[in-house]
């Protein structure tokens, strides 16, 4: 598998406090890593610097994948947000943003059965504040899985699911697995990925 991210002497500081200091990462093409460490230690920083939404202070953090990180590269927040819109607007959103607007019916349903949704349609004209928790989480993993990432950034994406739509976005995280899709995931559980054998797990300090 090819190297699709180089991580050294990472380090990133707010006000001149040290937020995250990673002497050392590696990801390849296909990597499943599960973030892990206690709050406060850098996670949501980190995943924030992959998506290239923030600068690291110092060091390398080196993109190898292909040619538009942005475009290949994409994050679900810690907690994401979803516009006061119906459910399809959200989800094809990235893909309009892009001018990318062919077969779009199409991607929603494709994306949303990704996400565990077995009646796309029924949920494409629903207003995101009609939503459960639950429900908003996958509809935001839906609008993440649309743009056929390379790399898909997770940010605690079970934090607050039951057991049922966690099993849903963990088989929608197998399925991108086995697109070849590289997954990073922060999460507070670590046996999140006990299903998964290949699953790697990085641990983040409180620096
Ligand atoms: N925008 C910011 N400005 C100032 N400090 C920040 C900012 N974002 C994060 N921090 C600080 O950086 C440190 C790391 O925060 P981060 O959110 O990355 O941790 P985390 O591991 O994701 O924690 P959690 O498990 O609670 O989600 C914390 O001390 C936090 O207060
Ligand atoms: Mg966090």
């Amino acid at each position: 598998m090819s190297q699709i991210f180089e991580i050294r002497e990472l380090r990133k500081e707010y006000g001149g406090l040290l937020a995250l200091d990673l002497p050392e990462l590696d990801v390849a093409s296909g990597d499943l890593v599960s973030l892990v460490g206690r709050n406060g230690s850098g996670k949501s920083t980190l995943l924030r610097m992959l998506a290239f939404l923030e600068k690291p202070s110092s060091g390398l953090l080196n993109y190898l994948g292909g040619p538009e990180p942005r475009r290949e590269v994409t994050l679900l927040l810690q907690n994401p947000y979803l516009l006061k819109c119906s459910v399809f607007d959200n989800v094809t959103l990235g893909l309009c943003l892009r001018g990318d607007r062919e077969n779009l019916p199409a991607r929603y349903a494709e994306a949303m059965r990704a996400a565990g949704f077995a009646d796309p349609q029924a949920m494409a004209s629903r207003y995101s504040s009609q939503l459960s928790g639950g429900e908003r989480q996958r509809i935001s993993l839906a609008s993440r899985i649309i743009l056929k990432p390379r790399v898909l950034l997770l940010d605690e994406p079970t934090a607050h699911v039951d057991a049922a739509s966690e099993r849903m976005i963990l088989d929608t995280v197998r399925a991108c697995l086995g697109q070849g899709t590289t997954v990073i995931c922060a999460t507070h559980d670590r046996q999140l990925f006990s299903d998964f054998p290949t699953v790697r797990e990085v641990e983040l300090r409180r620096v």
